[in-house]
């Protein structure tokens, strides 16, 4: 039975009522609908992702509590630069925000915390509050937390490409899967198993095109601001009960 204990700073196991095999591994998210929550509060865009982060914020420790290995969320696309200054600014304002308030107990609870994408499209104040970030976390051995930021799933694979090509040690005839994994961004991270969208869009949108290959996808109508725990825990019980095949039968 689900116990009320989300937002404890410390890990707090709960028990959802699914086998320990059947929870998805790693799960990925797409926040979507901050613009249009706001906008239907007679609110500013910038205030659907100041909500956003609210949600990440309990989603993330819920996802932990739950035992889940990995959660990776899509925070910034790379064609997100596209939006109004203003509002881009903002959201880079948010993540350095959010790691001045949140890494304290992000670490506390042992979590690892990490960044995917293109980084050198941020200033170098940013990049460094990001680095710091993954160093202070990266033996931690809880939750493996991704923030996908400048991130496209076409560019790491072309950025993975290009590093393969500069690598005088790959054997490109023998090259596997496995191996071409090792340039990705998300080096080490098990693959994707259940996609979450929110706001009712049913699309991948350049997220995670590799690791995503096999993954169960889900999503719900509501904004990511109004996403909470109950239908996080409906996504895995649903993915729990779906047949994988993997393209056998
Ligand atoms: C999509 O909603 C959301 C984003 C592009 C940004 C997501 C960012 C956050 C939730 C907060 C920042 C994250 C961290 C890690 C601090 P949208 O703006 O496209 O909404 P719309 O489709 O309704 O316009």
């Amino acid at each position: 039975m689900l116990r009320k204990i989300f937002g404890s700073s410390k890990k707090q196991p709960v028990d959802i009522d699914i086998d320990k095999e059947k929870l998805p591994r790693h799960i990925a998210v797409i926040m979507d609908g901050n613009g249009r929550w706001a906008k239907g509060q007679g609110l500013l865009r910038t205030a659907g992702h100041a909500a956003g982060v609210k949600t990440l914020k309990r989603i993330l420790i819920s996802a932990d509590d739950m035992g889940i290995e990995a959660l990776t969320v899509y925070a910034f696309s790379t064609e997100n630069w596209k939006r109004p200054k203003a509002e881009v600014d903002f959201l880079l304002s948010l993540f350095s925000e959010y790691l001045a308030k949140e890494l304290a107990e992000m670490h506390e609870r042992g979590a690892q915390v990490k960044f995917i994408g293109d980084r050198t499209g941020f200033s170098e104040k940013l990049q460094q509050e990001m680095a710091r970030a993954e160093s202070l976390t990266e033996n931690n051995t809880g939750i493996r937390f991704t923030i996908a930021a400048n991130y496209g799933g076409r560019d790491e694979i072309l950025r993975a490409a290009k590093l393969l090509a500069k690598d005088t040690n790959a054997d490109i005839d023998s090259l596997t899967e496995a191996d071409f994994e090792k340039y990705l961004d998300t080096f080490g991270a098990p693959p994707v198993d259940l996609v979450i969208r929110t706001s009712g869009e049913m699309r991948l949108s350049n997220f995670l095109l590799w690791q995503a290959a096999y993954a169960e996808f889900w999503y719900t109508n509501t904004p990511w601001p109004d996403f909470n725990e109950r239908e996080f825990i409906e996504a895995i019980k649903e993915f729990a009960a779906r047949n994988r095949r993997f393209g056998g039968v």
